[in-house]
């Protein structure tokens, strides 16, 4: 088994202060989405925003070769969207993912969200994977196993008759993006690993309107659903205490 990263009382605030850089980033994504808007000219607002902030830099830029600063996933694509000439549309569904990084720790965090007026069925798959990390939340504190949180988010997804991508997980993060311990989007309560107070995790349902599957593109980076179903994505970085989390981003 992996070991949990433990963060002290300063190394939290950096945190803190990453987190807030990246819920206003996200927001503020919310607001530029619109039909007509491509994905690059996100990323460029997104890079702009963190940049801004002295000792913010963007997590995922250069990480494994990654070239932009945000992830975006529109409709099919699950995942590490590319940015890119795509022009968004009235319908479309789109994923904005991003870190922000001070003094050398990671935060990673997603919101999806809709293109002017979408159809009833990916507003379902959003208020559903957005509830399913609600849920999650609720349930997170020291002393919970791994397992309850993937079962949490699991049954919320599946009793509304929708699908987990089970090849995309949550992870534990802080001096890396992705490091121990794996939290997948199902799985068995109170067996797994056990959350001490002062460890970071990334919870992350990734939900289709299809069947479980992936497939890779063409860029070498995006994850589509394998089917061309639906695809939508929430992720909070949460800082697990005694009593609950705490929600950096
Ligand atoms: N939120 C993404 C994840 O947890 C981070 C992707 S970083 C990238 O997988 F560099 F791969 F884009
Ligand atoms: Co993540």
């Amino acid at each position: 088994m992996g070991k949990f990263q433990i963060f002290t009382a300063e190394e939290q605030q950096s945190l803190r202060e990453a987190g807030k850089i990246l819920n206003e980033c996200l927001a503020y994504m919310g607001e530029l989405v619109a039909p007509g808007i491509t994905t690059k000219e996100l990323d460029r607002a997104a890079e702009e925003f963190i940049r801004k902030h002295e000792g913010a830099t963007p997590a995922f830029k250069g990480y494994h070769g990654y070239p932009a600063t945000l992830c975006i996933s529109v409709n099919e694509e699950c995942v590490h969207g590319l940015p890119g000439e795509r022009v968004l549309k009235e319908g479309d569904i789109v994923a904005t993912d991003g870190g922000v990084m001070i003094n050398d720790l990671y935060t990673d965090a997603c919101r999806t969200y809709g293109v002017g007026k979408i159809s009833k069925e990916a507003q379902k798959l959003l208020d559903v994977t957005s509830n399913a990390l609600d849920a999650a939340v609720a349930v997170i504190k020291a002393g919970v196993h791994v397992g309850t949180i993937s079962a949490t988010i699991q049954e919320v997804v599946e009793s509304e008759g929708l699908t987990i991508v089970s090849a995309l997980t949550g992870h534990g993060l802080g001096k890396t993006l992705h490091q121990f311990p794996d939290v997948p989007n199902y799985g068995t309560a109170n067996t797994g690993p056990i959350l001490p107070a002062g460890t970071l995790i990334a919870v992350e349902p990734i939900v289709c309107t299809g069947k479980d599957g992936i497939k890779e593109s063409a860029d070498m980076w995006t994850i589509n659903t394998k089917d061309g179903s639906l695809s939508a994505h929430f992720e909070h970085t949460l800082l697990i205490t005694e009593e609950g989390c705490e929600i950096i981003a």
